[in-house]
C-alpha cells in the first residue's frame, strides 16, 4: 500500500504512548513526562491473561490514572468480556474505549458498540488481529469512531511490525472511513510513515518511544514523520 492515497482524509495526527513500556513503579511521573513530550493521548493496554496470554492492569488503575492525566486516556481492551467490564473503564475515566472484535464476534460486536455508547464512552473504538479481514469490521464502520488495526499480534511490547496489515489501513480509507485510524504494535520511525501513507492517523508506540534517549524529541520526530506522510 505504499504510495497509495487515501481517497478519504485522515483526521488529524495522534501520537499515543503506549504506557505498557513505561515504568510501572511510577506511572504518575511517567504520565507527566509524556504529557511534557508534547504526545496526544495515552494509550493504556488493557489484557486479561485469556484474550491474550498476559496480564496488565485493571479499572483501579486507569482511574488512578485519569487522576493524573490531562490528555484523553485511550483504552485498549484485550480482553473476553468487553462488555461484561466496560462500564467499570468507563466509570474509570476512559476517552476512547476500543474492544476487539474476536472477543464479541460480528453478532455481539454491534451490541458491544450500543452498550459503550449507552454509557456514554466520549469514543468507541473495535480493534482486528493481524488475521482478521478488515471486511469483517464493514457493518460497524458507521457506529465506531476509531478502528484499531493490529500491527502484531496483541499481548505484548516490542514486537515486530507486520506490514501486510497496511492494506486493511487502506481499504478502510477507500470505505470513506473518516474516523481515527490507528495502528498499534512495531510502530517506530521507519514503519511510522508507511502507515500514515496507508491512511492512519493515530500512532501508538511503546517500545520506540520509551526506550528513546529523549521522549520528547522521538515524540517530535514521529510527528514530523507523521505529518510528512500524510502530504501528497
Ligand atoms: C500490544 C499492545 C501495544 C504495545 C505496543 O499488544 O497492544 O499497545 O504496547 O508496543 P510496541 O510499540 O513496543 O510494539
Ligand atoms: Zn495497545
Amino acid at each position: 500500500m505504499e504510495g497509495s492515497t487515501p481517497s478519504t482524509a485522515a483526521p488529524p495526527l495522534v501520537i499515543a504512548p503506549s504506557l505498557l513500556s513505561s515504568d510501572f513503579a511510577n506511572l504518575e511521573s511517567e504520565i507527566r513526562r509524556v504529557e511534557a513530550a508534547g504526545a496526544d493521548w495515552h494509550h493504556v493496554d488493557v489484557m486479561d491473561g485469556h484474550f491474550v496470554p498476559n496480564l496488565t492492569i485493571g479499572p483501579p488503575v486507569v482511574a488512578a490514572l485519569a487522576r493524573v492525566a490531562t490528555l484523553p486516556l485511550d483504552v485498549h481492551l484485550m480482553i473476553s468480556e468487553p462488555v461484561r467490564y466496560a462500564e467499570a473503564f468507563a466509570r474509570a475515566g476512559a476517552h476512547v474505549l476500543t474492544f476487539h472484535l474476536e472477543a464479541t464476534g460480528d453478532a455481539g460486536a454491534q451490541d458491544a458498540v450500543r452498550a459503550f455508547r449507552d454509557l456514554g464512552v466520549p469514543q468507541v473504538g473495535v480493534s482486528i488481529n493481524p488475521d482478521t479481514p478488515a471486511q469483517r469490521l464493514e457493518p460497524l464502520l458507521d457506529a465506531v469512531d476509531l478502528v484499531l488495526v493490529m500491527s502484531v499480534f496483541p499481548g505484548f511490547g516490542g514486537q515486530a511490525f507486520m506490514p501486510e496489515v497496511l492494506a486493511k489501513t487502506a481499504w478502510l480509507r477507500e470505505q470513506g472511513f473518516g474516523g481515527h485510524v490507528e495502528m498499534d504494535g512495531g510502530v517506530d520511525a521507519d514503519t511510522l510513515p508507511r502507515c500514515v501513507e496507508a491512511g492512519a492517523n493515530a500512532l501508538v508506540s511503546g517500545s520506540a518511544l520509551f526506550g528513546a534517549p529523549d521522549l520528547a524529541a522521538e515524540v517530535a520526530r514521529f510527528r514530523a514523520l507523521g505529518e510528512a506522510a500524510r502530504r501528497p
